[in-house]
């Protein structure tokens, strides 16, 4: 099969893991006898510096035309100026958004030989396989948004949340039928006591899970709640799906129980069109350009692309059976490694995958 992708490498390590990302899927390519095509277009703080847009059209245009995006990364204190007219971070809301990549999946496993790199004890981290899925397009990260000059010279922001049926609707859909076809199990995470943006979440999502999928457990935690039950008892959920901003700190909170966020991957999806592939872990400007970041992240994000916009399960598999084995012969880049270990560069983790890949 031909496919063609598109790598925004992105700021700060984006380059340097998205990099690696492209070697193994070249790698699996190969081995599996596709032909992958790569194109490489900029996002983010290194696009606004060169063209003054952080989503430059031509970007956009070849994203629209592939047939998967693998990122790295986006943003940095070079951009981070509250004045500046945009900020890195609008790319990649923007990209979300013209590509309706309304479900974000983030997949937190622990793998068994890392647990005590866990900052949780072991037997609360232990058997822990969550797959969040957090609305991507709507609540308060596109609700209307002002800042108003008051007559005594203060100032007043306004950011709102908001969700409609429809948007509740198909991403608890998504989140059902994965439920389906891993533990039967679905919590939706709102704050319905206070919110009526959450009241007609829960409202909806429930009716789409009785109505729907009415052979899954299924319950609802409120958000406050969930922040502790991710710490205190993370491994009897399943699946979990909530909104935008919920999502985004919750997956940010469950991302530390598997001892290191340069292991995650996750995935923007959306009906149809091609799906949106990025580690979970931000452009890490300290070590920027050193060589020494995780490049794990990014190789599971391209076997989400591999299996969820390519239809390559056995593709995906490969990568992540290669990874696991990497972990367990103990190999380690620096975020993982105990004092006393060596640590790998991030291009000899890659290699460590390539080597596994082509066993
Ligand atoms: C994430 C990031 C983004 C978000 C930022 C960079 C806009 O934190 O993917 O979680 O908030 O969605
Ligand atoms: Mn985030």
């Amino acid at each position: 099969m031909n496919a063609k992708i598109v790598l925004l490498p992105g700021d700060g390590i984006g380059p340097e893991v998205t990099e690696e990302g492209r070697k193994v899927l070249a790698a699996v390519g190969q081995k599996f006898g596709h032909e992958f095509s790569f194109e490489t277009h900029p996002i983010g703080g290194n696009a606004i510096d060169d063209f003054g847009d952080p989503l430059p059209e031509a970007t956009l245009e070849a994203c629209r035309k592939s047939d998967g995006i693998l990122l790295g990364a986006v943003g940095g204190p070079k951009w981070d100026d509250p004045t500046a007219k945009t900020r890195p971070e609008a790319g990649l809301l923007k990209i979300r958004k013209e590509l309706g990549l309304f479900a974000n999946l983030r997949p937190i496993t622990t793998h068994e030989f890392l647990l005590d790199s866990s900052p949780l004890r072991r037997e609360i981290v232990e058997g822990t396989d969550i797959l969040f899925i957090r609305e991507l397009t709507g609540g308060i990260y596109f609700g209307e948004s002002k800042i108003e000059q008051n007559e005594d010279g203060s100032e007043t922001a306004t950011s709102t949340m908001v969700y409609s049926t429809h948007e509740v609707e198909r991403v608890v859909r998504i989140a059902a039928k994965a439920a389906q076809g891993r533990g039967g199990h679905l919590t939706s995470v709102d704050k319905a006591n206070v919110l009526e943006a959450s009241r007609l979440w829960r409202k909806v999502a429930e009716r789409v899970v009785k109505e729907e999928f009415p052979d899954l457990k299924y319950d609802v935690v409120l958000v406050d709640a969930m922040a502790m039950h991710l710490i205190s008892r993370p491994s009897t959920f399943d699946v979990v799906v909530t909104g935008n901003m919920f999502g985004d700190i919750l997956t940010d909170e469950g991302s530390m129980l598997p001892g290191s966020m340069g292991l995650l991957p996750s995935a923007s999806i959306g009906s149809d069109g091609p799906g949106l592939y990025e580690p979970i872990h931000g452009s890490a400007p300290d070590i920027a350009g050193l060589g020494i970041a995780n490049p794990l992240a990014t190789i599971l994000a391209a076997a989400m692309l591999l299996r969820h916009s390519l239809s390559m399960e056995e593709e995906a598999v490969a990568i992540e059976k290669a990874v696991d084995a990497v972990l367990a012969a103990g190999h380690r880049t620096k975020d993982l490694a105990k004092e006393n270990e060596v640590a790998l560069g991030t291009i000899e983790m890659g290699e460590k995958v390539l080597a596994e890949l082509s066993r």
